[in-house]
């Protein structure tokens, strides 16, 4: 198409579009924002699409255990970036990098895009606000394999208040259409606060395992999170 007859066509599809040379088409100044038709839940997801899945071992009944949900907790702010390295360059800690891979319970295999929102306390046991500032948050999306990775620093044992110890952990929230919502944490094994802690979970806690690269200690565990249908979704 020449750009006269371009310029044409959109002058008669009168769409609202502005030109934008070969960069493409932006919309004009004064164009209304488009109206979003779906619901607050609907909107929360993020919907990946890909080619064809690599082949991958269906699991043999009874290998995937339903994951134990966690509450919230105060701190949980929407809108954290979508990175894989969740804290800032050279935060204070022990350098940590988490993998695993998200299954779908019904059907024993990797679930490709589920959005993962992680948040956890830095190593004075603060959180950020979330506001602008959102250290030690971050969101990803598992692979066509299901899997996922991050980096940031092991977070600590932390006192709510004087009578209350909550064990280290990461929050984790993952999301996926066709699913139920799953808030839960990764806790740790070898946490020094583990019997002062009620919500200290067996089944969610990691074996950290240490590690050296580049003449620098980190640790690193895995995670396998499962998902259970939503009723009703095919
Ligand atoms: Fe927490």
């Amino acid at each position: 198409m020449t750009d006269l007859k371009r310029r044409k066509f959109l002058k008669q599809t009168g769409l609202g579009l502005a030109a934008a040379g070969s960069a493409g088409l932006i919309l004009r100044a004064d164009a209304r924002p488009t109206l979003s038709s779906l619901s607050d839940t609907e909107a929360e997801r993020v919907l990946i699409q890909m080619g064809p899945q690599p082949k991958e071992t269906v699991l043999a009944k009874g290998e995937l255990k339903k994951i134990t949900p966690m509450p919230y907790g105060p701190f949980y702010k929407q809108g954290a970036p979508f990175r894989a390295k969740i804290c800032p360059p050279f935060e204070p800690g022990t350098p940590f990098v988490m993998t695993g891979r998200v299954w779908a319970i019904d059907t024993r295999r990797p679930l490709p895009g589920v959005v993962l929102d992680l948040w956890h306390v830095d190593h004075e046991g603060k959180y950020s606000s979330g506001d602008g500032d959102f250290k030690n948050r971050g969101r990803l999306v598992t692979t066509e394999t299901g899997y996922y990775e991050f980096e940031s620093v092991r977070p600590i044992p932390y006192q709510p208040n004087p009578n209350f110890w909550r064990c280290a952990h990461f929050h984790v929230l993952a999301v996926c259409p066709g699913y139920k919502t799953l808030v839960t944490e990764i806790q740790f094994q070898d946490d020094p606060k583990r019997e002062m802690d009620s919500m200290f979970q067996p089944s969610l806690a990691v074996a950290a395992e240490q590690k050296v690269m580049n003449g620098r200690k980190f640790e690193t565990a895995v995670f396998d999170i499962v998902l259970e249908r939503e009723s009703g979704a095919k």
